[in-house]
């Protein structure tokens, strides 16, 4: 059985922390750095009932808002309208540009012809769209600042809510997500298309039926060199995600890689985070790069980002598992998000996909034994909709069959698979690592989000309902 950490300890490690790097006491007594720890353990009554399985009618055709319209948003558009009008209608869309509004527009009118009315123009666009009776679901694909003031207002009026990753970056704008969605009974799920990869549904497929035993650890990370484009004047909107780099140190991406993984391990349902600690590397990445772009990029010769190249948190859960997330931007070297499971019985390892068992010898398995299991496990969802999946693209088709998925089960009055404690308990990885980075590495405690209802087990939905 697992040993859980008390939080008197907690605190004397950032007391200590604290006095080591030179925190100053505030008028409560504690340390600035104990004063942090402490605040993000403080409970909050809940605002309504839990919405874990929430369940609501079906909706035979979903009428779906799209809010920012830039890289993903537009093929969320291009996807949900390849879903067709069958399952799904585009109501409306929204974008602060309004050429880019009307190239999305455009888009429908030629690929089918369905015709949504368009917001533009002005930063707050977006609140007078929700403000219709015509839209169900409502997907948020805007810069990372904007998600939580989107997505509470969404709810509040009475939309259900797909907002991209990470859902929210402050431990009170997490709260803010799960208070709302309680209080409004409204879904509010995370858009982390990772969790839908063919490699990783036919993980979770073989975890959920033993394959690999019990499982003690896993490695995760997103490690892309986004160089070229965190600089670009057009790829990101007003390059708005270099200024997060610019301005925060710790694991600001943390949801392709440890979604799967929490949905391995069954977290927040009979497994929960528990505590991480984080550490960071120097950053001399983005300082060297910034040598290398145009003189009339904003960015250019700018140095002191604060974002170290490589930020390695290490996660252990209450029932004794860790995890390493990783988070690179900015290293030439190739992607990977590591998708490492370990297990008692079996261990696998993304990037190339490789796995090897207990007791069939120390090598990774052979082709012939590797191809076996992909058989025998495919995830039900891809041998269903793997031609569609192909056809529609999307990472790999991921973007795709979580499209649907989700879709398919408003249609059906299905609970959704993912839910917004899923959406918190993951993201909340990002001011955590900050903290912890922050305070010399010290362990910081996971809120819970789930109010005590992660010791219950359940079945994660897609395996339920395939
Ligand atoms: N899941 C994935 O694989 C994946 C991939 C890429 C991006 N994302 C996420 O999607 C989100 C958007 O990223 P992106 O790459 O599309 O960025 P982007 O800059 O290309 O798109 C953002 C869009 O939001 C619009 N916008 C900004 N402020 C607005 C406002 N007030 N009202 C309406 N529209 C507004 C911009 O004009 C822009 O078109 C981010 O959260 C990012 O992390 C996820």
């Amino acid at each position: 059985m697992s040993n859980p950490i008390k939080r008197r300890n907690f605190l004397r490690l950032g007391a200590a922390a604290a006095s080591f790097f030179g925190f100053s006491r505030i008028a409560s007594g504690r340390s600035e750095a104990e004063d942090q720890l402490a605040r993000i353990l403080e409970s909050r009554p809940a605002a309504g009932k839990p919405v874990i399985g929430l369940q609501v009618k079906p909706i035979p055709q979903v009428r779906v808002a799209v809010i920012g319209l830039g890289n993903r948003g537009e093929e969320h558009v291009r996807l949900v309208n390849a879903i067709g009008t069958q399952k799904a209608r585009i109501t409306a869309i929204c974008d602060i540009r309004e050429n880019v509004a009307q190239k999305t527009l455009e888009f429908l009118q030629k690929n089918g012809g369905q015709k949504p009315a368009v917001y533009s123009g002005k930063a707050d666009a977006w609140k007078e769209m929700l403000r219709r009776d015509d839209i169900d679901l409502v997907l948020i694909a805007t810069p990372w600042e904007d998600h939580v003031e989107m997505s509470v207002y969404a709810m509040q009026q009475g939309k259900h809510v797909g907002l991209e990753v990470p859902a929210a970056y402050t431990v009170e704008d997490c709260w803010k997500l799960v208070d709302t969605a309680e209080a409004t009974q409204r879904n509010c799920i995370m858009l982390e298309n990772v969790c839908y990869g063919e490699e990783e549904l036919w993980l979770l497929n073989m975890a959920a039926n033993g394959v690999f035993g019990t499982l003690t650890y896993a490695e995760c990370a997103y490690i892309h060199d986004l160089r070229e484009l965190l600089y670009s004047k057009d790829y990101y909107y007003n390059q708005w995600r270099i200024r997060h780099n610019e301005a925060r140190d710790g694991n600001l991406y943390p949801t392709h890689g440890l979604g799967p993984v929490a949905q391995y391990m069954d977290i927040d349902r009979g497994d929960r985070f528990e505590h991480l600690v984080s550490m960071s590397s120097m950053q001399t990445g983005l300082d060297e790069y910034a040598r290398t772009v145009e003189p009339d990029n904003e960015f250019y010769n700018r140095s002191g980002y604060r974002h170290g190249d490589m930020n390695n948190t290490l996660i252990k859960t209450h029932l004794g598992r860790t995890i390493l997330v990783q988070h690179d931007v900015v290293t030439g070297r190739p992607y990977s998000r590591i998708n490492m499971l370990a297990g008692t019985k079996a261990f696998h390892n993304g990037y190339p996909s490789r796995m090897s068992m207990s007791g069939k010898g120390h090598g990774w398995l052979s082709k012939e034994d590797y191809q076996t299991y992909r058989e025998r496990f495919t995830h039900p969802l891809w041998a269903k909709l793997k031609k569609e999946a192909e056809t529609n693209g999307g990472h790999g088709g991921m973007d795709f069959v979580m499209l649907y998925r989700l879709i398919d089960c408003l249609n059906r009055g299905l609970p959704l698979d993912m839910d917004v404690y899923d959406a918190a308990s993951w993201s909340v990885v990002t001011p955590l690592s900050e903290l912890s980075v922050q305070l010399g590495s010290v362990p910081v405690r996971f809120p819970d989000f789930t109010r005590g209802r992660w010791k219950e087990p359940r079945k994660q939905g897609v395996m339920v309902h395939p």
